[in-house]
């Protein structure tokens, strides 16, 4: 039997009859779906085959002012006034009608953005229920969450997030906001607005008043009049931390509160004392889950010198069982690039670690000929100095290195702008402690990758954010402590 032989498996394709998707959606202010002031749409394609899925309307500033307005009357005549415990019932009944529909989402979540339906089935809409049952149970104890102080909410917020998970995104903004009583203006991604949409009318089932939740479309300029409109109290965004910066600047000498989560560059590190088969399956969750789409994906490893070339060679050898393809298969490990821009930026990188001199290797894997696709990838013979070792790509590429000492390693990983999270594999908690201590980054996991739950916070140093989100500190961001 040939070694590919050995891997296929017959397609084993999620059904897509029972979702409903319309053809066109306004947008959702005030607890109305309603068209834009400008009456302009545009379309959201599905990567893996570049196909139009619907149309969604692009919102300009007159609209952002309405749907400002709209959260803001809310938030002064009901949402504000509401005891905790009645908002909480309202985010419960979110996180029930969520899960009820929660094939239907994670099919809509595949189509629009091209993750495996594997990951949005088990990771993204389960997590995405789960944040709203988390924060719904805080609504009426925020004075045990915060003793001695006074929790003040603070009014309209607005939320812009990204494409690589969008309903997940969403919730962990939404959640914590109405949890804490203040209402809200969100902006989805524009290559993946469809679970949002869908999500606004779960909130209007679940008979939320109107204008607590306005949900906007739009691209970049939509988001900058959310992030300037002078009656938002506070911005929490999720992204590329060029976008980051320009929001930094353009709140500064307002009183906008702002949480930032953006981009990162984590270290995996592998000691010659770890499970190595243990390692290798974590490092190509770390990087190859979502494409490499996720801000804490390990992009880095740091192996050290005795094991490195088992290490490589078994990398390789998992490499080469990996199924890319249709997303919608639940055979299929990496699916689709989420644009054709994300797309060319990976080219780039990889282009540019090949001039490097680093020494790439890809398995042989047929790529669909429709859709934005990319092979799994991994650079070794590369440093520290290298642009693919010190700047995000945000995609399926590994760039490794070696290491002798744990001095050494630390400095590595360290030796980056960035600072979201990191990984440890090894046999002694010994180095867990130490490497943990000494690495700066807001996350690092030992000995697993990639775990989350809404009761744990997560949020970056230096380049890769500002605040946290998730556990009781996202509560923190989204309150006036008195
Ligand atoms: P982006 O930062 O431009 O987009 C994120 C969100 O911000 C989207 O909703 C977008 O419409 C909005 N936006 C864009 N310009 C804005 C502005 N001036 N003011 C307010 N909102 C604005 O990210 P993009 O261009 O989609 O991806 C570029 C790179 O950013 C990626 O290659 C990746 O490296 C990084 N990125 C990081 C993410 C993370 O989770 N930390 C998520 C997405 C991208
Ligand atoms: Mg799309």
């Amino acid at each position: 039997m040939s070694k590919k032989q050995k891997w296929e498996y017959s397609p084993a394709l999620e059904g897509t009859d029972h979702i409903q998707l319309k053809k066109q959606y306004d947008l959702f202010i005030n607890g109305k779906f309603t068209p834009g002031a400008e009456g302009k749409y545009f379309s959201t394609v599905n990567p893996a085959n570049e196909e139009k899925i619907a149309e969604v309307a692009e919102a300009n500033q007159k609209d952002i002012n309405f749907a400002v307005e709209s959260a803001q009357k809310a938030y002064d005549n009901t949402w504000s006034k509401m005891p905790g415990k009645e908002r909480g019932k309202y985010i419960f009944r979110i996180a029930r009608l969520l899960q009820e529909r929660a094939r239907e989402f994670s099919v809509i979540e595949t189509i629009d953005g091209g993750k495996p339906i594997r990951e949005s089935r088990d990771v993204d809409i389960p997590l995405a229920s789960a944040h709203f049952f988390y924060y719904a149970g805080w609504a009426d104890k925020l004075e045990y969450a915060f003793p001695g102080k006074q929790a003040n909410s603070l009014g309209v917020t607005g939320q812009i997030i990204p494409w690589n998970f969008p309903l997940l995104m969403a919730s962990w903004k939404i959640a914590p906001a109405l949890a804490t009583g203040n209402t809200v203006v969100l902006k989805p991604a524009e290559t993946t607005p469809l679970t949002a949409m869908k999500l606004a009318e779960i909130i209007q089932e679940a008979d939320l008043p109107p204008g607590v939740v306005n949900i906007v479309t739009g691209a970049g300029d939509t988001g900058k009049a959310i992030v300037n409109h002078p009656d938002i109290k506070k911005i929490a965004f999720t992204g590329s931390t060029e976008v980051g910066k320009y929001i930094m600047k353009s709140i500064a000498g307002t009183d906008k509160k702002y949480t930032l989560e953006l981009g990162g560059k984590a270290a995996n590190i592998i000691f010659e004392d770890a499970s190595i088969d243990q390692a290798v399956e974590g490092i190509i969750n770390s990087i190859f889950f979502n494409q490499g789409h996720v801000c804490c994906a390990g992009s880095r490893l740091y192996v050290q010198e005795s094991v490195a070339e088992e290490v490589i060679q078994k990398l390789r050898n998992r490499m080469s069982s990996l199924i890319v393809g249709n997303p919608l298969d639940k055979n299929t490990d990496i699916g689709a690039i989420n644009s054709k821009m994300q797309l060319d930026k990976i080219k780039m990188y990889v282009d540019l670690g090949k001039e490097e001199g680093g020494n790439i290797y890809q398995p042989s894997c047929s790529l669909p000929k429709k859709g934005f696709w990319h092979a799994p990838t991994i650079f070794t013979d590369v440093s520290q100095s290298n642009r693919i070792i010190q700047e995000e790509i945000f995609g399926p590429v590994l760039g490794i290195q070696t290491f002798r000492t744990v001095d050494e390693v630390i400095a590595k990983a360290n030796n980056t702008a960035y600072g979201l999270s990191g990984g440890v594999w090894t046999d002694k908690g010994s180095k867990i402690f130490k490497v943990t201590k000494d690495i700066r980054a807001g996350v690092i996991w030992a000995n697993t990758f990639n775990k989350f739950d809404p009761a744990s916070p997560f949020g970056g140093y230096k380049e890769s954010g500002v605040g946290s989100e998730g556990g009781i500190e996202g509560l923190r961001g989204y309150l006036d402590l008195a």
